[in-house]
């Protein structure tokens, strides 16, 4: 019963997060610029997403977060906050 009830707030959640553009509260930002420096930083220096295309980034993500073992909500997170620097940096 209460597993029901979480997925139901978590579903409402995606479909409220889910509508448009990606837009990331303050603390996505954080804890998304934090997983960056701890996750990808390490091996390389940041690579601006506005210098690829969306489907070579996408290509990047997918290998990228297999080499950082990142959760799947942490590659969404690290996702979303890329490609909102990538709208922000392309207006
Ligand atoms: C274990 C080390 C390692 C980690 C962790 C890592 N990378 Fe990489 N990354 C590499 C290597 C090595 C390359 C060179 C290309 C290759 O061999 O795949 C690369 C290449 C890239 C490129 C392409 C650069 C180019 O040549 O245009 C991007 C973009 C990138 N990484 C982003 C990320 C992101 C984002 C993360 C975190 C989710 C991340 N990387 C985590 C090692 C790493």
């Amino acid at each position: 019963m209460q597993i029901g009830i979480l997925c139901f707030i978590a579903v409402l959640a995606l479909a409220e997060s889910g509508a448009g553009a990606a837009v990331l509260s303050a603390k996505d930002t954080r804890d998304a610029q934090k997983l960056y420096n701890l996750k990808c930083a390490k091996c390389h220096k940041f690579y601006d997403p506005a210098g690829y295309t969306q489907p070579e980034w996408d290509e990047w993500m997918r290998k990228m977060s297999k080499k950082s073992k990142l959760k799947p909500a942490q590659h969404n997170l690290l996702s979303s906050y890329l490609e909102t620097m990538r709208s922000e940096q392309s207006k």
